[in-house]
């Protein structure tokens, strides 16, 4: 393991449940596979993706809500969907509702048949789609205040400013120009999308969105040719969008790029503090996109816990919220919160634990998480999101009274500016496996992000590469140091 936070991380997933009782869960959701998002609102959640939605919701099902589970919530209905226990909401978006909706048909699957009603005439009832299970889901729509929650980086004027600030960026101009001849080989493969005119118009500008035209082309596209991408270009392709979308989305310097974050960090305390105070609510679902997913990988500084975190998640990935407390305690001791993470919905997928806040603490006390969230900036209401976004457009004009603008509104705005300060702009080593065992070894100029200082545990200074993420540079003047194996 490459931290002392990354090898405390892959062991809890172990020790977890042993004398402790879980009061109630949140899981944060992306959706499931779907078609390509450059086309904008004609894209779908496929039967695939539909399915790994499923997968996730039936997971947690055996983990929380079978009687047999030991991590099972204490007092939830596991068979019998329980209004008050139960609260799921998506972004009003097909796909996000359609991948809420199947995660619901996991969670809770249709009741066995004894469960069926008889009318007073003796006549025995069963719902549709053999007992099917209607989970309450709450739809937001965009132009709702609750749709910062789940979407807070939407229609944001300061995070929309600070995130195209990552254009200006040194690091950005450096791959834009290193990777352009790379980008334009992929040109025969995207010929057919009209507005890639001509292989100059690829560029890392485009990075994600050539990225997802390729992979769900590949995935779903029998007749063209992009099933014919080697393995290895398509995890170049999506090792830049995970840079790009990456350092889009947050950067320590400039807390609005990570509204989204700060805005998924005040649900969860919002919805945690009902299961920590009143205990009804048990489980809670969000759901949403890998964006918002970045920048609470960054703003929770889970990039110190394993470099993985630089990474795209994986279709279908959730992060799970755990509301917990030690039996040992007697009911006495304050209740917890832990951090997990499930990348994909495939059977080897595990749900992993990992230190929030750069804290190197399996987990923190709810008063404890409850102060460094606010401390980090994160966000109580719409009120507070307006200012903060700038925004007097929507549900925000009514916040901003008399022409005196947002400005006299009170912000916590200093969110984000400590912890990941170290980040440094740099040069990466990059460790390859592949057909050669020797090989391809590279490093990419100005792969900011990339390169972090952590501390170990004996307060040591250790570098941590993002490994597993690349296999080619593109400045082989720089391959001099190729043969390098970084261990941290
Ligand atoms: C019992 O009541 C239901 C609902 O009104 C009706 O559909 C059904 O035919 C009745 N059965 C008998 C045996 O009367
Ligand atoms: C982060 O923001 C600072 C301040 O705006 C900027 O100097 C730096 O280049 C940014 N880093 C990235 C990766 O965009
Ligand atoms: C499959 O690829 C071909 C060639 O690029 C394209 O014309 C066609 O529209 C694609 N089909 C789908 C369903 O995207
Ligand atoms: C999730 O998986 C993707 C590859 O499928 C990887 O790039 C990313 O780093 C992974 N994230 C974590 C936190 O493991």
């Amino acid at each position: 393991m490459r931290t002392s936070t990354a090898a405390l991380a892959s062991g809890l997933a172990a020790t977890a449940a042993a004398a402790e009782t879980i009061h109630g869960v949140l899981v944060f959701t992306r959706h499931g596979d779907r078609t390509t998002k450059h086309y904008g609102n004609t894209q779908q959640l496929t039967s695939l993706g539909a399915e790994q939605c499923f997968q996730s919701g039936s997971f947690y099902r055996s983990r929380y809500l079978s009687p047999e589970s030991p991590t099972h919530i204490s007092g939830i209905d596991g068979e019998q969907y329980t209004r008050s226990q139960i609260y799921a909401t998506a972004p009003d978006a097909d796909i996000l509702l359609n991948t809420a909706t199947a995660f619901l048909q996991g969670l809770y699957p249709p009741l066995n048949s004894e469960r069926v009603t008889t009318l007073n005439n003796g006549t025995k009832i069963s719902s549709p789609l053999s007992n099917y299970q209607y989970v309450t889901l709450h739809g937001v729509s965009a132009s709702s205040p609750d749709a910062i929650w789940q979407k807070g980086d939407d229609s944001c004027p300061a995070a929309a400013a600070a995130q195209s600030n990552y254009k200006k960026s040194e690091g950005y101009l450096s791959l834009l120009s290193s990777t352009k001849a790379f980008y334009e080989s992929f040109y025969p493969y995207l010929s057919a999308v009209y507005d890639y005119p001509a292989a100059s118009s690829l560029s890392y500008a485009g990075a994600y969105d050539i990225f997802d035209l390729i992979n769900v082309a590949r995935i779903h596209n029998s007749t063209g040719p992009a099933k014919d991408i080697s393995a290895e270009d398509l995890f170049q392709l999506r090792t830049l969008a995970d840079q790009a979308e990456f350092n889009t989305n947050y950067n320590a310097s400039e807390p609005a790029r990570q509204v989204g974050a700060r805005s998924l960090a005040g649900a969860v305390l919002t919805h945690l503090g009902d299961t920590v105070s009143k205990g009804q609510r048990k489980f809670t679902l969000l759901t949403g996109s890998y964006d918002t997913f970045l920048a609470w990988f960054g703003w929770a500084g889970l990039t110190e816990a394993s470099p993985d975190f630089f990474g795209l998640p994986d279709y279908a990935g959730s992060m799970v919220f755990e509301v917990f407390s030690d039996d040992e305690a007697d009911g006495q001791a304050e209740k917890r919160v832990r951090f997990l993470f499930r990348n994909g919905t495939e059977d080897a997928v595990e749900l992993k634990s990992y230190p929030l806040f750069g804290l190197n603490k399996p987990d923190l006390t709810w008063t404890e998480f409850q102060k460094v969230a606010k401390e980090k900036g994160s966000i109580s209401g719409p009120e507070e999101w307006c200012s903060i976004c700038e925004s007097r457009d929507g549900f925000c004009k009514m916040y901003d009274s008399q022409g005196s603008s947002s400005e006299g509104v009170k912000i916590k705005n200093g969110g984000g500016g400590g912890m990941d300060g170290e980040m440094i702009a740099g040069i990466v080593l990059i460790v390859v496996g592949g057909l050669s065992l020797l090989a391809a070894v590279a490093m990419w100029a100005f792969v900011n992000s990339m390169r972090k200082k952590t501390k170990g545990e004996n307060g040591a200074t250790s570098v941590v590469m993002n490994a597993g993420h690349h296999a080619k540079g593109w400045d082989s003047a720089s391959s001099t140091k190729s043969h390098e194996k970084v261990t941290v």
